[in-house]
């Protein structure tokens, strides 16, 4: 097994296969933004799913929102934004590039050999100045005083402003959480390294209400639950570690923050946030709409309630399961590249493949297959081309498992499992294949490339 995983083999894969794809192409492309193929598409809606159910679906704590991606432009001043959403941004009058000032050190200059920004004479920065990350739009026909507006950088605060009606409507009492899964917009000065920094990027963010005195204990809960979630989805421990923020470190919100980080081909970085954020944000949209935002118990205790918010985005995921699962291996002389993806995060459950793809009897009882299982799960048909190259295309899509249905089936009603990691085949009958995939669906998951 092969653990020289570079960002470069996951892009070119992704392509290859078509999970992502650069955005705008034809048109000269769009720097680091994408487009999701077919695959890129199943395995973020698996993505999203397993998060969905872990955060929302299997608990009474937490229900779901879907706020608006535009809202109203006090959101951003009450959240602190429009203040202090920036970055420092440092421009090369010689090389007419821009760069984050905090972030020299990893930035490279137009010249070649490929210098940092700074080193050498002919660089000529100007000042760093703070530069706002949220994307302007204008609301309505007319430009003018009153219609700028902002797609929202995050989430969470279309959350914030729901809180007074999830907490009657769906009469909730801290602790409680509410969830929501949707679009945010940055406009980052230097993104890049594939999917991991973008402009364009899913969310997936949950604010947890809780009484203040409670705020320590669920924000250790929710690092650990998190962290539970990576392990359980096959991300290898080796490659996942906690690291706690100084407090010079931490956003004007944050109380306590703690990213659970990734050891991705760029190093380890932020997978995902966990933030104590305090009453920060309630407290804020109470004073700037004047709508009291506070809990009330029927023995008229009142507080405002302390946040706790895990936030991840899909694109960091898929970066972090595509890196973890990419691996290259020579079976019987040949060169395999192969996906070990957690048997739910890959786009496809399973391959149903007649041995002949002439073979009309072979083609009917393995269409039948797969109109069953179909219904259910996402599988794939494919009768074209030697089964040999069948099931490298499977392996690189990283399809656990393909059922083949052969001569013997034509006598048994038996067909050959084969498992996309050891390899190994096994025959059952063919009345059988759901069971069989229900349960190894079920099963626990260890990353084959070990921990
Ligand atoms: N509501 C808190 C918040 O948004 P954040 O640390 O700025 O905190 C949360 O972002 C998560 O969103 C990050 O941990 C990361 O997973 C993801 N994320 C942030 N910026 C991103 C970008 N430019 N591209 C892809 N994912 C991003």
């Amino acid at each position: 097994m092969s653990e020289d995983v570079t960002m470069d083999k996951i892009v070119s894969l992704s392509r290859r296969r078509g999970f992502v794809f650069p955005s705008s192409e034809i048109y000269g492309g769009m720097g680091s933004t994408f487009d999701y193929g077919h695959y890129g598409v199943l395995m973020k809606n698996n993505i999203r799913e397993r998060w969905f159910e872990a955060m929302v679906r299997n608990r009474d704590d937490i229900v779901a929102i879907d706020s608006a991606v535009i809202l109203h432009p006090k959101v951003w001043e009450a959240s602190g934004h429009v203040a202090g959403f920036t970055d420092p941004l440092i421009d090369c009058r010689t090389c007419k590039l821009r760069f984050r000032a905090d972030k020299l050190e990893d930035s490279s200059c137009g010249r070649k050999p490929s210098k940092h920004p700074g080193e050498t004479p002919e660089c000529d920065l100007t000042e760093p100045r703070r530069f706002n990350l949220m994307f302007e739009t204008t609301v309505g026909a007319l430009q003018e005083e009153g219609s700028r507006a902002y797609l929202r950088p995050e989430t969470a605060q279309g959350i914030f402003i729901n809180f007074k009606n999830v907490l009657q409507i769906a009469r909730r009492k801290p602790p409680f959480g509410i969830a929501q899964i949707g679009k945010s917009f940055r406009n980052e000065i230097t993104p890049g390294n594939f999917l991991f920094r973008v402009r364009e990027f899913e969310q997936m963010e949950m604010e947890f209400f809780v009484p203040p005195d409670e705020a320590e204990k669920w924000y250790r809960y929710w690092i650990d639950e998190r962290l539970n979630w990576y392990r359980r989805y096959g991300l290898r421990d080796s490659k996942l570690r906690v690291r706690e923020h100084g407090p010079e470190e931490r956003s004007h919100y944050s109380q306590g923050t703690s990213d659970i980080e990734y050891d991705y081909p760029i190093g380890w970085s932020e997978l995902e946030g966990i933030a104590n954020r305090g009453d920060f944000d309630l407290t804020q949209h109470a004073e700037h709409s004047t709508t009291k935002l506070e809990y009330v118990g029927q023995d008229g205790e009142r507080y405002v309630p302390y946040v706790i918010e895990p936030a991840v985005s899909i694109e960091r995921i898929m970066v972090a399961l595509l890196v973890d699962a990419y691996d290259e291996e020579v079976v019987g002389e040949r060169e395999r590249t192969v996906l070990r993806l957690h048997p739910k995060m890959a786009p496809v459950t399973a391959a149903i493949l007649p041995l002949i793809g002439k073979s009309d009897e072979m083609v009917a009882k393995a269409r039948s297959l797969y109109e069953d299982l179909r219904r259910r799960h996402s599988v794939e048909y494919d009768d074209g081309g030697a089964i040999g190259r069948r099931y490298r295309r499977q392996d690189e899509i990283g399809t656990p498992w393909a059922f083949t249905v052969d001569e013997q089936t034509l006598q048994d009603d038996t067909v050959t499992v084969r498992d996309r990691d050891s390899l190994a085949q096994e025959r059952i009958p063919i009345a059988g294949v759901r069971d069989w995939l229900e349960d190894a669906l079920e099963r626990d998951w260890k990353s084959p490339k070990g921990n």
